[in-house]
């Protein structure tokens, strides 16, 4: 998959995996990694997925319907992808942080949802429910940070909610922090998904 690998100064940090959003490259959320970990390295991905020329990580039937087949297979896809990327660079393979926005946060979801010890943890920025129906692996203690808006049109509160209660009912430590806007990203959620990995990810085993 085309990405961009950066080697952290912190050999003891998790390495953060960041997705984008449709329409993004592996270069958007660079700036997300400084803010969140400056110390460590970085493995971003390009979705292999075009929608009129826009990179995705899945193929979606409509606006909020998931073409589940592909998300199934583009989501083993890229852990397979994340795990030949660890024996190339170098990294930890189970200790692994994905960063997502919007259908990066969908994927990174989606991970969780279908591969057991995927993520060492997630931040999760207007996720929405990947799939419903299935059993989630165990996910105790794994920790969750989702940035959810109030006025939300794609990924509504009640969605937010929906998606914290599935992964607590995994065993999954999830933190919400809403903010009063829509889908947009802010540098206040980025803020604050920064200050949570500080409390919760950082210097942890
Ligand atoms: C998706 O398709 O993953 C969601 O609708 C979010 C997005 O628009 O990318």
């Amino acid at each position: 998959m085309k990405h961009i690998y950066q080697q952290g100064s912190d050999p003891h940090a998790p390495t953060l995996l960041l997705l984008h959003g449709t329409g993004g490259t592996e270069r958007d959320l660079l700036p997300l990694a400084e803010m969140i970990d400056p110390t460590a390295s970085v493995l971003s991905v390009r979705g292999n997925i075009l929608e009129n020329g826009m990179p995705r990580f899945f193929r979606r039937l409509a606006e909020g319907v998931f073409d589940e087949e592909d998300l199934i297979f583009r989501t083993h896809e890229l852990h397979d992808f994340v795990q030949k990327s660890a024996e190339q660079y170098g990294f930890d393979a189970k200790r692994v942080v994905a960063v997502g926005y919007s259908n990066g946060a969908n994927i990174a979801a989606s991970m969780m949802f279908h591969i057991p010890g995927a993520l060492k943890g997630a931040i999760l920025h207007h996720p929405m429910v990947p799939r419903r129906g299935i059993a989630l692996p165990d996910l105790a203690g794994t920790p969750v940070f989702i940035g959810a808006g109030r006025n939300d049109p794609i990924c509504s509160p009640e969605e937010s909610e929906e998606l914290t209660k599935l992964l607590e009912g995994a065993g999954a430590k999830v933190f919400v922090h809403w903010e009063d806007h829509g889908h947009q990203l802010t540098r206040t959620e980025v803020a604050a998904a920064a200050k949570w990995y500080k409390e919760q990810i950082a210097g942890q085993d």
